[in-house]
C-alpha cells in the first residue's frame, strides 16, 4: 500500500493522514481475540492504570503472534518507509486499552519530545501509526491532534510523574491554547480497522474514558534505521534496542492466521 500524492501533501501540511478500512473485520477479530489473554498477563510490559485496569501492553509483538504480524504488516510498514524515505525499525510498540469508565487521560504531548529527551533519538525521522481495533467514537476517548503543530519542532515540556501511572513529557496549557486557537483540533474517529498515521512532533492527547465502551488502539512507533536511539535510560521494552530493519510479511498474513485458527477448532 502506497500513499497518494494528495495524502503525502496532507501529511506534510497537517502532520497526519487518516485512512479508513485498512483492515477488515476478520483481520481485526484475530487481534481482539488475543486481548483477554494479554490483559491477564502478570509481566512488567503490561502497565496498569492506578485503578488496576490495563493502560498499555508494551512490546506485545513479542508475546502475541497476531500483534507480531501487525508490527510487520506491509499495509503499515510500506507507507511509513515512503514517508521516512528509508528502512525502519520498531522503536516502540504498544496496545493502549483506554478501558471503559477507567481508561485514564493521555496529557498533551509530542512523542519526539520524549524520544529526544529520554532516548537520545537524533532527529524526528520517526513516526506513529495508530491502528484502531475498536470503533473509536466521541464517547470512548478518541485521540485529539492539533493540525500543523508538527511544524513547531520540539516544544518546551515538563516531566509529569504524577497525573497518571505513566511518566510523560507534557506541554503547558498556554502553549496548547495558543496552538489550538490558531489551528483548531482534529478528533481521530473511525471504525475498527482504520489507521491514523502521524508525525512524531504532532501535538496530541486524549481524555479519560467515562463511557461504557473500551477503546483499544495499537501504536506502532517506527524510526528510520540510521536515526536509531543513542541513550538507553528506559526499559528496553519501552524504547527498543533492536534496530534491525523490518521485512514486511505477505499482505494476507492476518487472514491466513484467522483461517488456520478457525480450521483448528
Ligand atoms: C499516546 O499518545 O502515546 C497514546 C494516546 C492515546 O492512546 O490516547
Ligand atoms: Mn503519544
Amino acid at each position: 500500500m502506497k500513499l497518494t500524492a494528495e495524502q503525502l501533501k496532507q501529511f506534510d501540511d497537517l502532520g497526519y493522514v487518516m485512512l479508513q478500512d485498512v483492515f477488515d473485520p476478520e483481520e481485526v477479530g484475530v487481534l481482539t481475540a488475543d486481548l483477554p489473554r494479554i490483559y491477564e498477563m502478570d509481566r512488567p510490559e503490561v502497565w496498569r492504570e492506578n485503578t488496576g485496569v490495563v493502560r498499555t501492553a508494551f512490546a506485545a509483538h513479542r508475546y502475541s503472534e497476531p500483534f507480531r504480524y501487525i508490527g510487520e504488516h506491509p499495509r503499515l510498514i510500506e507507507p511509513v518507509k515512503q514517508l521516512l524515505d528509508g528502512e525502519v525499525y520498531i522503536h516502540q510498540y504498544k496496545i493502549n486499552a483506554k478501558a471503559a469508565f477507567d481508561g485514564d487521560v493521555w496529557q498533551w504531548h509530542q512523542d519526539y519530545g520524549t524520544w529526544a529527551r529520554d532516548d537520545g533519538m537524533p532527529e524526528p525521522r520517526a513516526m506513529n501509526i495508530a491502528l484502531f481495533i475498536d470503533d473509536v467514537t466521541e464517547f470512548n476517548g478518541p485521540l485529539w491532534v492539533i493540525p500543523g503543530s508538527h511544524k513547531q519542532g520540539v516544544m518546551a515540556a515538563g516531566h509529569d510523574l504524577a497525573t497518571t501511572s505513566y511518566p510523560l513529557w507534557t506541554l503547558d496549557k498556554a502553549s496548547i491554547t495558543d496552538l489550538a486557537f490558531e489551528h483548531g483540533m482534529f478528533s481521530a474517529k473511525g471504525k475498527a480497522g482504520s489507521v491514523l498515521m502521524f508525525h512524531s512532533n504532532l501535538v496530541h492527547a486524549s481524555s479519560p474514558n467515562i463511557g461504557p465502551w473500551g477503546r483499544t488502539i495499537v501504536y506502532l512507533s517506527l524510526c528510520e534505521v540510521s536515526n536509531h536511539i543513542t541513550q538507553f535510560k528506559r526499559e528496553e521494552w519501552i524504547a527498543h534496542r533492536d534496530f534491525t530493519p523490518i521485512t514486511p510479511l505477505p499482505d494476507d498474513c492476518l487472514r491466513d492466521l484467522a483461517r488456520s485458527a478457525e480450521a483448528a477448532e
